[in-house]
């Protein structure tokens, strides 16, 4: 069976509603990359 895993990096949530999506669209495993240091509504 393939599998298959969505890689995402979302710092605002938009493409997090995408990556949900495409998760769900393609019954894909979901994976959030974590930046080291969490960015603030002043960082972006
Ligand atoms: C600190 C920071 C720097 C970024 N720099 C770039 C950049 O140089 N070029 C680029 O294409 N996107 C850049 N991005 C945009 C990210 O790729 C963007 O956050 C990503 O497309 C996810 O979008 P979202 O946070 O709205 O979900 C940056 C985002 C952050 C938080």
């Amino acid at each position: 069976m393939t599998r298959m895993i969505v890689t995402y990096f979302s710092a605002t949530g938009t493409t997090e509603m995408a990556a949900e999506a495409l998760t769900k669209a393609t019954h894909a495993e979901l994976y959030r990359i974590e930046p080291a240091e969490r960015y603030t509504r002043l960082g972006i």
